[in-house]
């Protein structure tokens, strides 16, 4: 084995090359771990007329794992179904690195209890997980357009939810909630089914609930401590994760991990590219660092590293360094170099 884990980092758009700037640093401090840059989103739109460039799909597959900052911006908006858009990088290697586990936890800092919307009482002793399907469903079903109407097909097969469903399971430390919305949609009625039948097959000893996700939503600001593992399918997820993030004061605090069977996971935040504050240093890195965390432990199987990072980002925020989307004025660089000393 060689001691260097090499990884694809792709900094993307926005704030991306900035806070994946304070990634490398990191990196640099933690040693074992050597990146290269490649595109993807809006600035591979720019440089190679595509989101996902063939040598930037080449070289993840051949990769330890992929860092990603985050894509998109203004620049590249259009509703032009033929005009290339930044998701389509995302999306499309998600796709080819058969990314089909999108793990994104969430566990608000003591310290930050404050920056959230929701009351203290309600939030504290929340640590919860999405467990979100990545690959198919409506992203990824056949798409038209014809005169004035437009489609979108969600379709899911028993495999893809079988195998979401076994790593939901895993993740359960107390119970599953899987999420769906079976009482209006045949794929989630094929979901619920399947979800069953795997639960008493392999994971009869793990609790399992169901929510439909309009209850889920409700659930969520009501009573946030209540999950633990939230299974759910493509687009539930990405609403539900957002709505789960302000549990924590700020979206810029969310790491996320997608994961496939064998191959390289990617990991990146939760939030976008923040075009309104490109530029000006003043960017949250602290969501960036939690997903470099969560690469250590999913893809470079360094929990000890991970931890350590963990736990200086709460030694930092515990002693009251706050940027600007925490309500501070603290900016990219000094909260950087704050994390590294703490580690
Ligand atoms: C996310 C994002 C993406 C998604 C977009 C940018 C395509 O919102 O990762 O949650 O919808 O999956
Ligand atoms: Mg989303």
């Amino acid at each position: 084995m060689s001691s260097q884990s090499k990884i694809v980092t792709l900094p993307g758009d926005g704030i991306g090359p900035e806070i994946m700037d304070a990634a490398k640093a990191l990196m640099t401090e933690l040693g074992g771990i050597e990146w290269v840059d490649h595109d993807l989103g809006g600035v591979a739109i720019d440089n190679h007329g595509k989101a996902l460039p063939d040598e930037t799909l080449a070289a993840a597959k051949a990769s330890d794992a992929v860092l990603l900052a985050a894509v998109g911006g203004p620049k590249w908006d259009s509703t032009n179904p033929d005009d290339p858009r930044p998701e389509q990088g995302l999306l499309g290697i998600r796709k080819g690195l058969d990314l089909f586990a999108n793990l994104r936890p969430v566990k608000p800092i003591p310290a930050l209890y404050a920056s959230s919307p929701l009351k203290e009482e309600r939030i504290s002793g929340t640590d919860l997980v999405v467990v979100r399907e990545l690959t198919g469903g409506i992203y990824f079903g056949d798409k038209s357009r014809v005169d004035d109407v437009a489609t979108d097909i969600c379709a899911y097969s028993v495999t893809e939810i079988e195998r979401i469903a076994r790593i939901a399971f895993k993740s359960a430390r107390t119970k599953v909630t899987s999420v769906d919305k079976a009482n209006v949609l045949e794929t989630s009625r094929l979901w619920r089914e399947t979800v069953v039948r795997v639960h008493q097959e392999e994971f009869a000893d793990v609790p399992l609930d169901h929510l439909l996700v309009d209850n889920a939503a409700m659930q969520l600001v009501s009573a946030p401590s209540e999950f633990d593992v939230i299974l759910t399918e493509n687009l539930f997820g990405d609403i539900l994760s957002d709505e789960a993030a302000m549990i924590t004061g700020s979206i810029g605090m969310l790491p996320s991990a997608s994961i496939s069977g064998d191959g390289p996971g990617m990991f990146e935040p939760v939030h976008g590219s923040a075009p309104d504050i490109a530029g000006q240093g003043i960017a949250n890195p602290l969501a960036m660092f939690l997903s470099t965390a969560m690469m250590l432990r999913h893809g470079l199987d360094r929990a000890a590293d991970a931890a350590r990072v963990e736990s200086a980002v709460d030694s930092v925020l515990d002693g009251g360094l706050r940027t600007a989307d925490l309500g501070g004025d603290a900016d990219t660089a000094s909260v950087t170099n704050a994390v590294l000393a703490a580690l």
